[in-house]
């Protein structure tokens, strides 16, 4: 059996946040060298920031853009503003849809059966990297749940996709770090990793443009119960009746395997971490395997409303260590944010606004004791709550 080490819930920026916070209320600015970042951590505001009716007033930041664009360009849901998103978000809503998740949900468990076989026969006497295997393990769902067979059937797929996505987020992030991705002139140098940005790019271009090249000309299908990602992709057209092309087939695509993977992958890992350090957590999530999934049946759809406890843990696992802690939006038209009579803000242009999860869930004001994992807080049916 591997050696399995505990993760740490360390994270020094956001402790930083919660004492500033405690310190000047749920409103307050913060400078990061020249910039200078207004944090807002009252939920009915930020609703405005991130609500239809302020849509025109904020884009997404430059330097989102900038940092994404080599991995993922510019025309796809993560990184679009406006009309592009609005339209782009209209054709692509079927793949948000239930139906279309619920035909993925054999993937899902067949990858999972496969990976946890894999770790527990592993002879290795190393430690595991839990987040790694977890990133990998969701990374080939999303992947042949958005590509098919065409993911599936070409040699090394995973491996390469894995690694080199791997390596371009690490290179990319070093880059953001040092600020190389914010000035033009310095991005095109051929310094600080951009060699290792550039090849990843290339490669996972190459091999997205293989696979659509390839469904296209029904060479591969959908590993999907129905259709899959690149299925939708290459049908959807917008109110005019025209399709996306190539290049943004291959945009959002890869936006999907890009946004989807580490984020769930990491919220699996913080879910491992909590089981590990939570006797009582561990307990009630298996006692409710063994009644709903007993003698390792495996999972269908119809099963997963009866999880109420997994459900629960994973709720309460995304409050305390939200995957996607921090988003920002770019304020382009100045306006007031608020109703009149509670608390109003007035929104300067230029103004970058970062919601900050990690810290809004942690405020006393609207979770008594924050700081606690309690996943009854969550619980659909009280019957099920834990005794401890
Ligand atoms: C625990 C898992 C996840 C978390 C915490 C998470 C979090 C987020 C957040 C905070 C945003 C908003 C970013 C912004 O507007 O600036 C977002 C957007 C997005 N996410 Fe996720 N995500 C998760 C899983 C996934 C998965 C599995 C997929 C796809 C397979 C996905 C695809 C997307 C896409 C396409 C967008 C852009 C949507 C749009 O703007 O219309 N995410 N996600």
């Amino acid at each position: 059996m591997p050696e399995i080490r505990r993760a740490r819930d360390n994270n020094a920026l956001f402790e930083y946040h919660e004492n500033l916070a405690k310190k000047h209320g749920p409103i307050f600015l913060i400078g990061y060298g020249p910039l200078v970042r207004l944090v807002v951590l009252e939920p009915d505001l930020l609703a405005d920031v991130l609500g239809r009716s302020h849509i025109s007033d904020y884009t997404k930041p430059r330097d989102l853009t900038t940092v994404l664009k080599p991995l993922i360009g510019s025309h796809n849901l993560l990184v679009s503003m406006g009309l592009e998103h609005e339209r782009a978000r209209q054709m692509l809503n079927p793949a948000f849809h239930f139906v279309n998740l619920q035909s993925m949900i054999s993937i899902m468990a067949d990858r999972t059966a496969e990976a946890i076989h894999r770790l527990l026969t592993s002879s290795t006497n190393q430690p595991i990297d839990l987040q790694k295997e977890l990133n990998s393990l969701t990374l080939t769902i999303i992947a042949s749940s958005a590509f098919g067979q065409g993911f599936e059937t070409i040699v090394d797929a995973k491996e390469i996709m894995s690694r080199t996505f791997t390596e371009a987020l690490e290179a990319v992030m070093y880059r953001t770090m040092r600020m190389v991705n914010l000035i033009p002139f310095l991005a095109r140098l051929p310094f600080w990793r951009k060699h290792i940005v550039d090849r990843a790019t290339r490669m996972v271009n190459g091999f997205v443009d293989q696979i659509i090249s390839d469904r296209r000309q029904g060479k591969s299908t959908s590993s999907c119960v129905g259709a899959d990602l690149l299925d939708l992709l290459l049908s959807a057209v917008d109110d005019q009746g025209q399709p996306f092309t190539d290049e943004e087939i291959k945009e959002q695509a890869l936006t999907f395997v890009l946004a989807g993977h580490e984020t769930t992958g990491n919220l699996m890992a913080w879910v491992m971490y909590v089981l590990m350090t939570h006797e009582h957590v561990l307990h009630a999530c298996r006692d409710e395997i063994d009644r709903i999934l007993p003698n390792g049946l495996e999972p269908t759809y119809d099963h997963l409303s009866s999880l109420s406890v997994c459900e629960a843990v994973i709720y309460e696992t995304l409050r305390l260590y939200p995957p996607a802690p921090l988003f920002t939006r770019y304020c382009i038209r100045a306006h007031t944010i608020g109703s009149e009579g509670h608390k109003q803000l007035h929104i300067p242009v230029h103004t970058t606004v970062w919601l900050n999860t990690y810290t809004l869930h942690r405020r006393a004001e609207f979770w008594p004791r924050p700081h606690e994992f309690d996943y009854t807080r969550w619980l659909r049916d009280p019957s099920t709550v834990d005794p401890n």
